[in-house]
């Protein structure tokens, strides 16, 4: 079981929409995934995903939780809230990757990479960043270019495009899930390759220094 973490201070990135969607493409996988709520919303009526929603807003539940599924396979989700210094020190140390989604906008990219650099300097070694909503047209992708400019492209994992049906993901299954539109499926299975391709880069890092050690 690998744990991974959305995080990242600024509102409205796509922590939630992305770590429904990263259960949903692992779902879609064949890997058991298991999403933690741990914002101060209430949580979702889920009925009927094919991944595991848990309701992680008590630290004890989420640590209990975390515990537990660390003898599975599969993959072990947080959507993390904005502002939670406290928080944000127990996942740096207890996730294998901790995801910073930054959308093409110079407050977002601002607000978060601040927020990047403060868990490094925590200690922090498996902060990356994924581009959301990214553009699909060339003369916009040009445009945001210059706001994405600032985020080292090696901490860059990889890129979301634009997909209005992400919502989707977000909301009560009302009465029960409906399998995503295609784009949404498609969109899940990609993050959840980049996501996995991302904890074997990580993986080899640590490797490599425990030889050089
Ligand atoms: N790739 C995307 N394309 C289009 N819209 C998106 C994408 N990702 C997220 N959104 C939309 O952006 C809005 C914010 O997303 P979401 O609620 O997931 O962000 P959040 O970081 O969890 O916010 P909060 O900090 O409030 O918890 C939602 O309306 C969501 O549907
Ligand atoms: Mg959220």
């Amino acid at each position: 079981m690998k744990g991974v973490a959305f995080a990242g201070k600024k509102g409205g990135t796509g922590k939630t929409a992305l770590a429904h969607a990263l259960a949903l493409g692992a779902a879609w996988q064949g890997a058991p995934a298991y999403f933690m709520h741990t914002d101060d919303r209430e949580p979702l009526h889920v009925n009927g995903r094919p991944y595991a929603y848990y309701d992680a807003r008590d630290p004890k539940s989420l640590e209990t939780l975390s515990n537990t599924a660390l003898n599975n396979d599969g993959l072990f989700i947080i959507d993390s809230g904005g502002n939670r210094p406290k928080f944000d020190k127990w996942i740096t140390k207890s996730m294998d990757l901790v995801i910073i989604p930054f959308m093409p906008d110079p407050e977002v990219v601002k607000t978060n990479l601040d927020h990047m650099k403060r868990l490094e300097e925590e200690g922090a070694c498996t902060v990356r960043a994924l581009i959301n909503a990214y553009p699909s047209h060339r003369n916009e992708r040009e445009y945001v270019a210059q706001f994405l400019a600032d985020i080292p492209t090696e901490k860059i994992i990889g890129y979301v495009a634009k997909t209005e049906a992400i919502r989707t993901l977000r909301i009560d299954d009302n009465p029960s899930f409906k399998t995503p539109v295609t784009r949404v499926n498609n969109l899940s299975r990609r993050l959840y390759f980049t996501v996995m391709e991302a904890l074997g880069v990580i993986e080899e890092e640590k490797g490599s220094k425990r030889q050089a050690a």
